[in-house]
């Protein structure tokens, strides 16, 4: 690597040069003195080689080499892109082949590109297919941000299983999934294609994904590469527009964004994607501390990194690269080893090699990285996809995952009298723009594998209308006109009927990327519509769709009950009638905290203590004028058709050693109401002297169970110094001596609380 090399990784680092890099993979495991340990000078242990992570399988590399060493220098900056038509793949593999399409479906049209790269190129090196698999192929699952509702990774996983196979067998071999942007802003749409505010969830959620998507073997026909994203802090977007700068200290980097990715890694995740916010000040395509220090080097990570769409020639509108070159020069020594949908890395390489401005080793490390997941991936032995086995219908085993992923990843928020579950006998009125909505209720990102787009989700009267003797339906007004004409007949509607339930929300289109919003209150006159519905005297169920937390205090305050459903997927309409009608008794939670109001935002659980905690008996204090303090709904609630109480925590040892010590928390889970249930046990940790202020709650440990009325279960949790540990502003993690507080319950409030030492 060149001087000039050096100086622009220091300077692109921004985060303190070299002592940060000294500091990066160290795990400092305190003694007594432990605020000494944070002020004295890192530690020299050497940051691994960010661009020589060994190889996982030592034939293949072998493989990799020799086919690198046959490669000419177009050749290899050709595998570096990645094109988004059969066109632009067409006339590349005609003059020099590129690394790989993506965005391209269905499987003779798949077949037919690779026979060109396969056929028709001097070494015949297949090309990798791409899409956006976010939670279903042909069948469309739950968004991912419902998903982590169910606190039950499995149903993450089974959506990976599901849309793996599906994918794989229609020609495409690596996702771009799972996204794992821990974030705290409802405004974002892309919240919805996460996990919520929480590292550990996000982390859990994240992980379970790779391996069903990946498996055990990823050159399986039913299994592809996942893409861990956005790569990183992207969830940190200031105001929620998307694409906007992130700010973010060190220890804040490692605590609270770098988590999934750095489990995901470990769970072997083939690729990632860089995102496309600034990290303090750095491109996340050109910041060569979060990618070859901390991912590259202190991870690990052997496989590749690919760009965000456009992500590398977007560094000219950053402002930290004047033309095209400078962008190539600037994304690959940082390592960015895919370039998708600009040509900067093909148009300059050449150039920049010549001038020095990269190097032959970055070059190759790039291209060695690529060649290795085609390896990994079976395409040099099975290039092809066998187009008789190409899914474009849901099967009826898919369509029965993503029903059960449905109503597991629902949260009931409110349920007065009991007025859920409905009786099959009760006189039903359906009301509300999302009432009869098909595609909407399929959230973001959906729509883009074959068969999807022809597959509309059940709707919400019909699933009902399987379920109850008497139901009448009247729309009411649009998602977001200001018609109210159809009031009258939704009054009418409701007036005549025994309970009302009302499908309100937001369409596909107002979350996901580029879709933030300013104002998350129901849109449209939605709000109105249920005014009106609850002055006609009867009970009203209002039943959510939606890709974010919404402001629902006057929901909450008019409506009898309110059930968070997400957007569902395929099955939506019977997955909402399940749990409507009892079939399921919810036991999802939030993953996110639900604001009072927009200017609150960002509230969440995991948050610091200030020197003034918020009191509303002194003004001098953390909080609004005008607004209670905490959120409408607090991260980790969710109710139940039955009721449960957990015990206090017993720990096994009053002492965690903080060298590698391990203690663990058991509470007793009682179902004490009528029906059978679930609940999730969650563990949060609270460190309360510590080096570096720490977050009042962090969750470490969560548990759905199901039990039978009147039963009790023992759940318990093994707490490690992993756990009662944090990442300080110089990257280190540490583990101090002191009082540790275990907080045990259901939901991020939970009361019942023990304490142990770290000593
Ligand atoms: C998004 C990514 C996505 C990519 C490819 C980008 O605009 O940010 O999440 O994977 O497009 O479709």
């Amino acid at each position: 690597m060149t001087d000039h090399h050096l100086s622009r990784r220091s300077a692109l680092a921004g985060l303190g040069g070299s002592a940060v890099l000294g500091a990066l993979s160290t795990t400092l495991l305190a003694g007594p003195d432990a605020a000494a340990a944070t002020t004295s000078p890192p530690t020299t242990t050497p940051v691994k080689d960010p661009m020589g992570s060994p190889p996982t399988n030592k034939k293949a590399e072998q493989r990799v080499n020799a086919l690198l060493r046959r490669m000419t220098l177009a050749e290899k900056l050709g595998q570096l892109q990645l094109v988004n038509t059969g066109d632009l793949a067409r006339a590349a593999l005609a003059a020099t082949p590129c690394g790989g399409v993506f965005s391209v479906v269905g499987a003779a049209e798949l077949n037919a590109l690779q026979k060109l790269a396969v056929k028709h190129t001097r070494l015949g090196i297949p090309l990798i297919f791409g899409l956006d698999v976010i939670h279903g192929y042909t069948t469309n699952f739950p968004i991912p941000l419902g998903q982590a509702s169910s606190f039950d990774p499995t149903v993450a996983e089974s959506d990976a299983v599901v849309s793996a196979a599906e994918a794989r067998r229609s020609g495409i071999n690596w996702t771009y999934s799972p996204m794992m942007d821990v974030t705290h802003e409802p405004r974002w749409g892309r919240i919805a294609e996460g996990d919520g505010e929480d590292p550990y969830l996000a982390s859990q959620m994240a992980v379970a994904k790779v391996r069903g998507y990946q498996g055990a073997d990823y050159s399986a026909p039913d299994k592809v590469a996942a893409c861990a994203k956005h790569y990183v802090a992207y969830g940190g977007t200031e105001g929620g527009r998307d694409y906007n700068t992130v700010d973010v200290s060190i220890q804040e980097l490692h605590n609270h964004y770098l988590p999934p990715f750095k489990a995901s890694v470990a769970a072997g995740v083939a690729t990632l994607m860089a995102s496309f916010n600034t990290v303090a000040g750095v491109p996340a395509h050109a910041n060569s501390y979060t990618l070859r220090d901390v991912l590259k080097g202190s991870f690990d990570f052997n496989g590749f990194v690919v760009s965000d769409y456009t992500g590398i020639q977007e560094l000219i509108m950053h402002g930290v690269a004047g033309d095209g070159a400078d962008a190539a020069a600037a994304g690959l020594t940082a390592g960015v080893d895919m370039e998708m949908v600009s040509t900067n890395y093909v148009d300059f390489g050449k150039q920049l090699l010549a001038k020095g401005r990269i190097s032959q080793r970055e070059v190759d490390d790039a291209v060695r990285r690529i060649l290795r997941i085609k390896f990994a991936l079976g395409l040099f032995e099975n290039p092809y996809v066998d187009e008789s086995r190409e899914v474009t219908t849901v099967s009826t085993a898919a369509r029965a995952k993503a029903r059960t992923a449905g109503s597991r990843s629902m949260v009931l928020l409110k349920n007065d009298k009991s007025v859920l579950p409905l009786k099959k006998t009760s006189k039903v009125a359906v009301i509300g723009p999302l009432a009869v909505a098909t595609y909407d209720l399929n959230g973001t990102w959906s729509g883009l594998g074959t068969g999807a787009g022809t597959t509309p989700p059940v709707t919400v009267l019909d699933g009902i209308k399987a379920n109850a003797t008497s139901v009448t339906y009247a729309k009411g007004c649009d998602i977001e006109s200001t018609d109210v004409s159809g009031f009258a007949a939704a009054e009418t509607a409701a007036a005549a009927a025994d309970v009302v339930v009302l499908a309100l929300g937001e369409s596909a289109a107002m979350s996901g990327e580029a879709s933030a919003r300013s104002d998350i209150d129901l849109p449209g006159v939605q709000q109105e519509l249920l005014a009106a519905v609850v002055a006609a005297g009867k009970p009203v169920v209002v039943v959510l769709f939606n890709g974010r937390p919404l402001t629902l205090q006057s929901t909450h305050d008019t409506a009898t009950a309110i059930l968070e459903a997400w957007a569902p997927g395929v099955e939506a309409g019977n997955a909402v009638a399940d749990v409507l009608f009892g079939k399921v008794n919810p036991g999802g939670k939030l993953p996110v905290s639900f604001p009072r109001a927009v200017g609150q935002i960002p509230i969440y659980y995991n948050h610091q203590n200030t020197g003034r905690p918020a009191d509303p008996n002194n003004k001098y204090t953390s909080k609004y004028l005008d607004l209670a303090s905490g959120p409408l709904y607090a991260f980790g609630f969710g109710l139940s058709y039955t009721s449960f109480t957990i015990s206090a925590p017993r720990l096994s040892s009053p002492k965690m050693n903080h060298r590698g010590g391990h203690l663990t928390v058991s509470v007793d889970v009682t179902n004490t109401g009528k029906v059978a249930g679930d609940e999730v046990v969650q563990v949060y940790l609270h460190d309360p002297v510590a080096s570096i202020a720490q977050p009042v709650r962090r969750l470490r440990g969560f548990q759905r169970v199901t039990l039978h009325p009147g039963q009790k279960k023992t759940v318990t949790f093994t707490l490690t110094t992993e756990d009662v540990g944090f990442y300080d502003n110089r990257a280190r993690f540490l583990v101090e001596t002191g009082l540790i507080d275990v907080y045990v319950g259901n939901s991020s409030d939970a009361a019942a609380k023990a304490t142990f030492t770290v000593v």
